[in-house]
């Protein structure tokens, strides 16, 4: 039943944009600035990147390593492995389901702006306008449903012809915007205060609620912990590189994240605006400042669509991942497990975006669904998914027995720091991240 012929990405530089496309998405400019802003700047990114380069590359190498090696897809991997452990590749699919029931509600609010900036539509003040916004039962619905429709429609047309596709276009415009607009806003008045908010830590801020957060936005940047990374790894060639992969990976997500907080922070500090708005910065905090500027229409336009391209080829990965896993698991055409997904994912995503509308309430935790949905994914399904499959490869694939290598004690230094290392660390985080 899985013998139908699987794609291949056409190199491993469509595989490596395509990996960067995914990682390289809200999380970066939206997520990271904001959480940045909360949580005192300078010591956040670099507890971030302490965090991104010493636990989570372990894991990423390994999600890599299980779609190469098995070129499955990870609900399949985890049964290759052990029957019982379907389990676990199902919850990661789970959470695949649940992460784009909020992330496309974002991706309908990036819709709704641009549509803004191309009409010129003259907003007084963006405070009540988003407050609005995200309160209307029609509008709000109307965009997160848009924004799903356009992801389906580039996953429908398959790995080469929609996924890769899609990359190879928008991933390039998106480092040529964002490398212009982190230029214009350097060149703003008093934009030094941005850059030293971002670059001079102040390490009395340092708790384990804030490392746990850092924990979940590396996870949830790299796209780690829900098989998004094993299910593009399997269209990988079985000689694909991917520990090297893995750290331009790794680099260029990173890269990416800090140019998103060098676009925004001199520009906020230049406003003599709050860097700690919260979710509300790229939302309220920037639209405030386009008003302000020269062109800002214009500018306003290339920052929307900027996060556009980022949120929508994050959203492909997040929908590939659990339509490879119905296409083979349930032998299903592209096309029925595309449509049976859209009819799930929006089902939890339509009373998702009515979270700040007729939906609002703290019902969940003193969570709404939106922030519930959010909370659970980054910082518990995410990290617990990591831990496993952490365990899974040290424990019971053990890489350094399997490859041959020229470097053993890498490996040796790789597996114990699977099996022992990262497990503590994700365990303590979460026991006591969750703890408050
Ligand atoms: N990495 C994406 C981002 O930063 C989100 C994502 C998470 C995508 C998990 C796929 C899997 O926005």
């Amino acid at each position: 039943m899985e013998e139908r012929k699987r794609p291949q990405w056409s190199s491993s530089i469509a595989f490596i944009i395509a990996s960067i496309g995914s990682a390289v998405g809200l999380g970066n400019i939206w997520r990271f600035p904001y959480i940045m802003g909360e949580y005192g700047g300078a010591v956040f990114l670099f507890i971030y990147l302490l965090l991104i380069f010493t636990i989570c590359i372990l894991p990423l190498i390994s999600e890599l390593f299980l779609g190469k090696f098995f070129q499955k897809n990870i609900v399949s991997v985890y049964e290759a492995i052990d029957k019982k452990c379907s389990i676990f590749g199902w919850l990661c699919i789970v959470t695949a389901i649940l992460i784009p029931c909020f992330y496309f509600v974002v991706g309908g609010w990036i819709l709704n702006y641009i549509y803004i900036s191309l009409t010129d539509l003259q907003v007084a003040d963006y405070t009540v306008y988003f407050a609005d916004f995200v309160k209307s039962p029609l509008l709000q619905p109307f965009y997160t449903i848009l924004f799903l429709i356009l992801t389906v429609g580039i996953t429908y047309r398959g790995v080469n012809k929609g996924i890769e596709k899609a990359n190879n276009i928008m991933m390039p415009a998106f480092a040529v915007i964002l490398l212009i607009l982190a230029i214009y806003t350097l060149n703003l008045p008093n934009a030094s205060r941005g850059l030293e908010f971002m670059f001079n830590p102040d390490f009395s801020k340092v708790n384990m609620k804030m490392i746990l957060i850092a924990l979940g936005q590396a996870l949830f940047t790299l796209s780690i912990g829900m098989g998004a990374l094993t299910t593009y790894g399997s269209y990988l060639k079985k000689d694909a590189k991917i520990v090297r992969l893995s750290y331009v990976l790794a680099f260029f997500d990173t890269l990416l994240a800090v140019l998103a907080g060098i676009m925004i922070f001199p520009a906020v500090f230049s406003f003599g605006l709050e860097p700690g708005a919260g979710p509300n910065l790229v939302f309220i905090t920037m639209p405030h400042i386009f008003n302000q500027l020269p062109f800002g229409n214009l500018i306003s336009l290339m920052f929307f669509v900027l996060i556009f391209f980022a949120a929508i080829t994050s959203g492909i990965s997040l929908l590939e991942t659990s339509v490879l896993t119905f296409i083979e698991k349930f032998n299903m055409s592209r096309g029925k497990a595309v449509l049976v997904l859209t009819g799930i994912i929006s089902l939890i995503t339509i009373p998702t975006s009515l979270s700040y509308g007729i939906l609002n309430g703290t019902a969940l935790c003193g969570f709404n669904l939106f922030e519930f949905l959010d909370f659970a994914t980054s910082n518990i399904l995410l990290p617990f998914n990591t831990l496993i499959i952490c365990l899974v490869v040290g424990w019971v694939i053990k890489p350094s027995n399997m490859l041959i290598t020229k470097r053993r004690w890498c490996f040796k230094i790789f597996n114990f720091a699977l099996k022992y290392i990262i497990p503590i660390v994700l365990i303590t985080l979460m026991y006591f991240g969750l703890e408050g």
